[in-house]
């Protein structure tokens, strides 16, 4: 039973009082139970626009919430942590009834979640979890382990050193390979790391693949906010600096489509991508438009699929079970641990998606179109 939303009429009352007193003119969060959908207000905080991936989530959750009658205050942050905070800031000063988070740094929102916590209003922590701090309710997120372990395997399984499935083939390469990870204040940055290089590690150990640069450790492999432009210019240094002997990169390990484009083009810039030197095995993340038509192309090798539809469903679902008065369902209530608590989380599953399984699991299912996928853009 959530506590904020099991008031007693005295707790609403001083809830109440609370909020008068803050000045901040937020409705009543506590009695939420007996209120109509439409007089309740989500506060739906996205970190950027400048990914596919999270201008889908964002469409995705407003949509399915105003589908089930509430009224939706969407905002994207630019990527820019001070901007997310005046939007949140601002979300319950207009009086959100609860909260829906995709936090840009994990550990940057502690002072607007208190003020949240003060005044009732649950907080859903969306896809990437808040850290440090109580007053996160419920996360929702994929497997993100398995996500690494993912594309450890699909790096593996695209140099022909296993099957999909992981299997050993016996080749023994040797391979050169370069890792890149995402941002460290995403918290999920870690998860994806540790499951890719518990995949790679046997592999690297018996020398089958080699880290030529040496830079094996996420802090050595990390890229800021998750840039294109960052990891392009990293890649760019690891070509000059490991591979100007006239040795070539056979593998590169990308958390995220929006890296692997800019690995791409450093790649391509270095004359990567033809017979005489081709394009390494590349991996990736979310499914985004771009990359989906260069995995159609043969220029980047996978992605891993990520439903943005069915992680707004489960934003909204929580949502829906916090405004009743109830507590959403976790499926994982040991995994994450945020440095204070840990918190109830629902996973879903994730797909690999290889060339050949561009129709069936991303066209087939509806998330792109035929002509989406040729043109590699969203309509
Ligand atoms: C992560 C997310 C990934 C990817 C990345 C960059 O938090 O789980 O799917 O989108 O951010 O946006």
């Amino acid at each position: 039973m959530n506590k904020k939303l099991g008031l007693t009429a005295l707790g609403a009352a001083l809830a109440l009082g609370l909020t008068a007193c803050g000045g901040g003119g937020a409705g009543s969060n506590n009695d939420t139970a007996d209120a109509d959908p439409g007089d309740l207000t989500i506060g739906v905080a996205m970190p950027t626009q400048t990914s596919e991936r999270w201008i889908a989530d964002g469409e995705a959750v407003e949509s399915q919430l105003e589908e089930a009658g509430y009224d939706v205050n969407l905002q994207f942050a630019g990527d820019d942590i001070p901007t997310q905070a005046q939007q949140i800031d601002q979300m319950i000063t207009e009086g959100a009834d609860l909260l829906i988070v995709a936090a840009i740094d994990g550990t940057a929102l502690s002072a607007q979640l208190q003020n949240a916590a003060d005044q009732g209003i649950p907080v859903i922590s969306y896809d990437r979890l808040i850290r440090d701090t109580e007053n996160v309710d419920f996360y929702v997120s994929f497997d993100n382990y398995k996500v690494g372990v993912a594309q450890g395997t699909a790096l593996l399984a695209g140099l022909g050193v296993t099957d999909k499935d992981g299997n050993p083939t016996g080749a023994t390469g040797p391979f050169n390979v370069e890792l890149f990870a995402g941002s460290l204040d995403d918290n999920n940055a870690g998860f994806f790391f540790n499951g890719a290089y518990d995949t790679l590690e046997p592999f690297i150990e018996d020398g089958t693949l080699v880290v030529k640069s040496g830079q094996t450790s996420i802090e050595q492999a990390a890229t800021l906010r998750w840039s294109q432009e960052t990891a392009q210019r990293r890649m760019e240094d690891l070509l000059t600096s490991s591979y100007s002997d006239g040795s070539v990169v056979n593998g590169v390990l990308s958390p995220y489509d929006g890296i692997s484009r800019g690995i791409i083009t450093a790649l391509q810039n270095a004359g990567y991508g033809t017979d005489a030197k081709p394009m390494p095995v590349i991996t990736g993340q979310d499914a985004e438009i771009a990359s989906v038509k260069l995995i159609q192309d043969g220029v980047q090798s996978s992605t891993i699929f990520k439903d943005t539809r069915q992680l707004a469903e489960q934003a909204v679902t929580a949502a829906e079970a916090f405004l009743e008065g109830e507590e959403p369902e976790a499926n994982d209530t040991e995994t994450y641990d945020n440095g204070v608590k840990v918190v109830p989380s629902y996973l879903l599953p994730v797909e690999t998606v290889y060339a050949e399984d561009i129709q069936s699991k991303l066209i087939d299912s509806g998330y792109w179109t035929a002509e989406e996928v040729a043109s590699g853009q969203s309509d």
